[in-house]
């Protein structure tokens, strides 16, 4: 499974990055808005941290503003994924994108019947948010799982990322179901290294070893 971060904070990429286990980045207008300086020039610097893919969402509700602003966005480096809201206008936008080579990813996904649709346009990649299912007091792992079942019936190219992740079980959980990817916080990333007890078991060994010096 691919580890992205679900970030446009530098700071947190440059971190990620240099522990060598960053596959990708996924940015969105929240995201990008509590960074300071234009979109353009932050998504073109986390492109040349990042050899993956790196989402850049549009912000045009309709079919033809989301062509020119993917086209634009693609045109900023190869690793560019226009991402697309999942709307009708969206679905027709992924089709004509994927059809001239640009990569989409259909963010804003909540029921397998729209990442049914999303696959079916094209979409290289399709984000169900299950951190926001689970808030509303669904199970947002249920739906990664009938998408994994659905993507697997008809063989769709389509990657599953799974987004909107609140702590490590998430991505133990969407791990053993086969997720293509995972994007998460800086904070949950850096969760995933950690446990108590090797913490204790490591301070155990140096006290150990500086008693018998
Ligand atoms: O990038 C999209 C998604 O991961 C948002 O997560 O925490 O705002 O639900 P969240």
């Amino acid at each position: 499974m691919k580890l992205f971060l679900d970030t446009a904070n530098l700071d947190e990429i440059t971190r990620v990055a240099e522990w060598g286990l960053l596959d990708g980045v996924t940015t969105n207008p929240s995201l990008i808005s509590k960074e300071g300086g234009s979109f353009e020039t932050i998504i073109r610097k986390i492109c040349e941290m990042v050899p993956g893919a790196v989402s850049a969402e549009v912000l045009a509700p309709d079919y033809e503003g989301m062509l020119n602003e993917g086209r634009v966005y693609a045109g900023w480096a190869p690793n560019v994924y226009v991402k697309l809201p999942m709307t009708l206008e969206g679905l027709r936008a992924c089709r004509t994108l994927s059809d001239e080579g640009i990569s989409v990813n259909i963010t804003l996904v909540f029921s397998a019947n729209q990442a049914l649709l999303a696959a079916k346009a094209g979409a290289a990649f399709v984000s169900p948010f299950i951190g926001r299912l689970d808030d509303c007091g669904e199970d947002g792992m249920k739906l990664i799982e009938e998408i994994m079942q659905i993507y697997d019936a008809y063989g769709f190219d389509t990657e599953v990322l799974v987004a909107s992740v609140r702590h490590p079980r998430h991505v133990t959980d969407a791990a053993k179901l086969g997720a293509d990817i995972c994007t998460m916080p800086f904070s949950v990333f850096e969760k995933l290294a950690k446990h108590p007890l090797t913490d204790i078991g490591l301070q155990k060994f140096m006290e150990d070893w500086s008693k018998s010096r």
